[in-house]
């Protein structure tokens, strides 16, 4: 948790950019996995603890705009839960701690909702991703629990956005922190990693280094030698020298902030002609992206032109013909990279996909394509300093794809059909890197850069 004022001043500017009315922030619940008593992992909600900071299950916050209240709504803990749970901290005095003065029973935001309903004031709620919130929310409100996400704020979502999208000084020594630890993570992967071992093996070394350093995996991990899979969650094969295996796995730490990397190792240690060909064009791409990137520019254009770097080096090995221009515009990169650029990154690893992916990642006026893999750009804003973003260019052969795209002759003007069909077998590759935007263009998160290039990981996996 930071210090008190950090919360006022979050809650002073929000409140200067709602206009009237009240906020309704609820905060997770326990989550039952298979029976009430076992639960998954308890997991706060993001702008709940941005704005509040408590980091426990069952409580909700009210911020009333009109006659600048605040207030905390939980309830104290019993002797029955003393006995299971060990002395706990009063509400009041939790409240305290982030510099809310009032408190109340968990019970009475019902009422409190109802009765600014009834005097006809606007209540204001982001949109509910839990069951038991949706519930909760469409009954206190009315609404209803199908129709509760309808009447979400507009208002709201877009000021929480604008603030919570350009981090804080403090939160970024927290977002480094956290790059430190996924970067423990992925180097042990490089130290561990050995032909004969099952991939699940290595995934469990990796979340050990997490859950002993930190909190949890931001996301659960990606690892697999069929990286063509986007987000291969299936880890039961068996490492095989010669394969390419793509891990993409992030480390959550105690304040919930987040990192995200994706580096491809070769299982053996080597990476063989062909892949040094495909991984040399992805690798560059990374570092090209990363050196565009600065204020002003947009990410949709960094996008853009990544892609068009990665269609020419694709040309240089004969995979794409025809003219790159003339691809770009119309999307031949989608068979390629079928995913966006980067995302932004924070106290969620997608920062507040909750609040709705364009609300987020796009400003206003700018379209979302419909375009394979720039139709999945998340974060296509203009970048500003503060802004935390992902760099995950790649390159996938995806079998399916590529037989429908051939079935259809889809851009055949464009792509070298007949070649790829030895490349059936390749598998992905993917690099990311998390972003600062600075004033002058932006910094790599996170005290060092997990090696990337060709010689680095070859000469960190001989280690
Ligand atoms: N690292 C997983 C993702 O960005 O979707
Ligand atoms: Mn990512």
């Amino acid at each position: 948790m930071f210090g008190k004022e950090t919360y006022i001043n979050r809650r002073k500017k929000l409140a200067a950019s709602v206009s009237d009315g009240i906020i309704v922030f609820l905060g997770n619940n326990e989550s039952p996995a298979n029976y009430s008593d076992n639960t998954y992992i308890f997991r706060q909600d993001s702008s709940f603890l941005y704005y509040f900071g408590l980091d426990k299950p069952s409580l909700a916050a009210v911020m009333d705009i009109d006659s600048g209240g605040e207030m905390i709504f939980g309830d104290d803990v019993d002797m029955d839960d003393i006995i299971w749970m060990g002395p706990q901290k009063s509400i009041s005095d939790q409240a305290a701690e982030v510099g809310v003065g009032k408190t109340y029973p968990f019970g009475r935001l019902a009422q409190f909702v109802s009765e600014a309903i009834a005097k006809g004031r606007r209540v204001h709620y982001l949109p509910q991703y839990r069951f038991d919130n949706q519930i909760l929310l469409g009954e206190i409100t009315g609404k209803g629990v199908r129709n509760v996400n309808e009447g979400k704020s507009e208002e709201l979502i877009r000021a929480v956005v604008a603030q919570r999208l350009v981090k804080e000084p403090c939160e970024i020594v927290e977002i480094d922190r956290a790059c430190d630890l996924g970067y423990a993570m992925h180097y042990t992967a490089m130290m561990l990693m050995r032909p004969g071992m099952t991939e699940q093996e290595l995934v469990g070394a990796m979340e050990g280094v997490v859950i002993s350093g930190g909190y949890m995996t931001a996301f659960p991990t990606i690892l697999s030698q069929h990286g063509e899979t986007l987000h291969n969650h299936l880890h039961d094969k068996v490492l095989q020298t010669g394969k390419l295996c793509v891990i993409d796995a992030g480390a959550e730490i105690a304040s919930h902030y987040c990192s995200d990397f994706t580096r491809t190792l070769p299982v053996g240690g080597k990476f063989d002609g062909r892949q040094k060909d495909i991984y040399t064009i992805v690798s560059t791409a990374n570092s090209f992206a990363a050196e565009m990137s600065r204020p002003g520019i947009t990410y949709r254009e960094v996008h853009l032109a990544t892609c068009r770097l990665m269609l020419q080096g694709l040309w240089n090995v004969g995979l794409v013909k025809g003219d790159i221009d003339e691809a770009l515009a119309l999307g031949v990169q989608g068979l390629f990279m079928p995913h966006g650029l980067g995302h932004n990154m924070g106290l969620d690893v997608h920062d507040m996909e909750n609040l709705g992916e364009n609300y987020v990642g796009y400003d206003p006026g700018q379209e979302r394509s419909r375009q394979l893999g720039l139709g999945s750009l998340r974060m296509a804003r203009s970048l500003v300093p503060g802004h935390v973003i992902t760099d995950e260019p790649g390159i996938y052969f995806i079998p399916a794809l590529i037989e429908q795209w051939k079935a259809e002759g889809k851009f055949s003007d464009f792509v070298n059909y007949a070649a790829l069909e030895s490349y059936y077998d390749f598998g992905g590759i993917r690099l990311e890197d998390d972003l600062l935007i600075t004033n002058s263009g932006c910094r790599r998160l996170g005290q060092k850069r997990l090696p990337i290039t060709v010689e680095e990981v070859e000469t960190a996996m001989a280690r």
